[in-house]
């Protein structure tokens, strides 16, 4: 069985911890604990695009607070991966504009072309799918992001191609 936490002892790079310090100082002082999600997203981005439970609690410790606060903002947002994903994490918004220009004809193209759920990774940790809720790009309906890009205006045809295209 695949062995799920990558890093046992994460630590910050000294670059994460020179952005840490630039995050800090968007905040007051007395309102450290504000900068959390923009910590989380950078140890998730540093510790290989997910956070393990020990990732968690680097990040509790390092921001001196409880780890379950620190879970509770993790697992509250889908935006942070609890699982490890694959190489390419897909996530198809199923929210209303996008379902009603339908996204299930996305989300079905995309369980048939990857061979994958929602929810699941494939065999080859290639690819990750995921069914999320409104991207923010409600106008250019029906979308999914790709790792950091949005993909807008979709048909299932073009879905088909794109997954062709990734390297
Ligand atoms: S409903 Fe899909 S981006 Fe808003």
């Amino acid at each position: 069985m695949e062995q799920e936490t990558q890093h046992p002892s994460p630590r910050f790079s000294p670059e994460a911890l020179e952005k840490t310090e630039e995050i800090f100082r968007r905040y007051p002082p007395e309102h450290r604990e504000a900068a959390l999600m923009p910590i989380l997203h950078l140890a998730q981005r540093e510790f290989g695009g997910w956070l393990a439970p020990e990732t968690i609690e680097y990040v509790a410790e390092f921001m001196n607070l409880a780890p379950i606060r620190v879970y509770e903002v993790a697992s509250f947002y889908t935006m942070y991966n609890l699982k490890k994903v694959g190489r390419y994490h897909i996530q198809v918004c199923t929210n209303i504009s996008c379902w009603l220009c339908d996204s299930n004809a996305i989300v079905e193209t995309l369980k048939c072309k990857l061979g994958i759920g929602l929810g699941e990774t494939s065999g080859d940790g290639r690819y990750t799918l995921a069914e999320v809720e409104c991207l923010g790009a409600c106008v250019n309906a029906p979308m999914l992001q790709i790792n950091d890009d949005y993909f807008e205006n979709l048909t299932p045809e073009q879905v088909v191609g794109m997954i062709d295209q990734l390297p």
